[in-house]
């Protein structure tokens, strides 16, 4: 009898923190390396949330909490999307969890069954996949290339859904494209989906507040309000608020599901760290004017980026509407040799040969399931980037 279980040989390690974890190692090492492989900002937490966090330490908020959030949270939430978003919930519909991906892991553990297809547009976000793995289901996974802006459309939605499609995982601003559905462009999806009242909608919208240019962000129960109620609205702190640390993430939804996945959590992680509850509290409820600076901050690093990969040979990177990367083509550098002598049969040799030869961490585009390309995350400093990109200039200078 085998020692591990059955379940792990349907999952894969996450590529990306496979990919931070060498750059600082060889960066430990001594080695010159620029990482632009972590999806998380350079940004500090702020200090109204720090000190949240601090004070209820010391009012004694150190001991267990209600198992999917407190009160306040749950609350906090609610006023949350009636103010963004124009949903209206009850904290009753609220589920609070460790990071947006725990609350992902607990809806679809609560819901898929064997058999059970989740459409999952791609590239995608790493873990999608192996969430639903895990979870017992079927990722069915739909290429939404380049020429469409890195979107689904109707038709390939419609095509994806068959009787055994359980939920429809929607993503925008997308990582690890920054692609971001407009209202028409997402009214398009909801009307497929309006047609298949057995497919619920789990829409991961933890790139809200990063929306550049005249795109607004907007998510599907708030663009047809007829999926209301069957659909799983997950967001969090994490990249809004600078808190990747702190582990909150949230969703809000039908009660059938949301108390499904407090059953789960119960017996898993007890409850979300109380500490990062009451800093969540501060997040959502206090000032919320720093968010536009930081994301002109990000504007500007995304013009720079683009702009620096666009004049290196063999590479095309679109603009993106949102979050902090960028997801350009190496079409046109597959089939060349580096001058460190790897031969690029695909976009994993690109990646490591950079790294390898240039020192510069990107994650290679296989891993989000579109090729050939690679993910950028920007939310680093203009100078870190701005010779990043000299860099990988130089790299595709070099192919020959
Ligand atoms: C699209 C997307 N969803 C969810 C998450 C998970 O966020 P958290 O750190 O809150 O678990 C991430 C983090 O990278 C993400 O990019």
């Amino acid at each position: 009898m085998p020692f591990l279980s059955e379940t792990l040989a349907r999952v894969k390690p996450s590529p990306t923190v496979a990919v931070s974890q060498l750059a600082r190692e060889l960066a430990d090492a001594g080695k010159d390396i620029i990482s632009l492989g972590a999806g998380e900002p350079d940004f500090d937490t702020p200090e109204n949330i720090k000190k949240a966090a601090i004070a209820a330490i010391h009012a004694g908020k150190t001991k267990y909490t209600a198992p999917d959030g407190i009160p306040e949270l749950k609350q906090a939430i609610c006023d949350k999307f009636q103010r963004e978003n124009g949903l209206s919930y009850q904290p009753s519909q609220v589920s609070v969890s460790t990071g947006g991906k725990q609350v992902l892991y607990n809806a679809l553990m609560a819901s898929l069954n064997p058999g059970d297809e989740v459409i999952i547009p791609a590239p995608y976000w790493v873990s999608y996949p192996d969430i639903v793995r895990l979870g017992g289901g079927t990722p069915v996974i739909v290429d939404c290339p380049m020429g469409t802006g890195f979107k689904l459309t109707p038709d390939a939605l419609e095509a994806a859904i068959t009787p055994n499609t359980k939920w429809f995982l929607f993503n925008s601003p997308s990582n690890p494209t920054g692609a971001g559905y407009s209202w028409d462009e997402l009214k398009a999806l909801t009307d497929v989906l309006l047609r298949h009242e057995h497919v619920w909608v789990l829409t991961d919208d933890m790139y809200e507040h990063l929306a550049f240019d005249d795109f607004k962000f907007c998510t599907p129960a708030q663009v047809e309000p007829k999926l209301y109620d069957r659909t799983l609205t997950v967001n969090g702190v994490s990249k809004a608020y600078a808190m990747t640390g702190w582990r909150i993430g949230y969703a809000a939804g039908p009660e059938v599901i949301i108390n499904a996945m407090r059953k789960i959590q119960s017996q898993s992680t007890t409850n979300p760290c109380s500490i990062s509850q009451w800093a969540a509290v501060e997040a959502l409820n206090g000032p919320q004017d720093f968010l536009a600076t930081r994301c002109d901050a990000f504007l500007r690093r995304r013009d720079l980026v683009v702009a620096g990969l666009n004049d290196c040979a063999g590479i095309t990177c679109p603009t993106p509407e949102g979050a902090f990367y960028v997801y350009p083509s190496v079409a046109g550098c597959i089939g060349k040799t580096s001058e460190g002598g790897r031969k690029i049969e695909n976009d994993e040799d690109f990646a490591t040969a950079l790294l390898e030869e240039k020192g510069v961490a990107v994650v290679f585009g296989a891993a989000f399931g579109l090729s050939p390309h690679f993910r950028i995350s920007y939310a680093t400093s203009d100078e870190a980037l701005t010779e990043a990109c000299d860099r990988i200039k130089s790299f595709c200078a070099g192919l020959t």
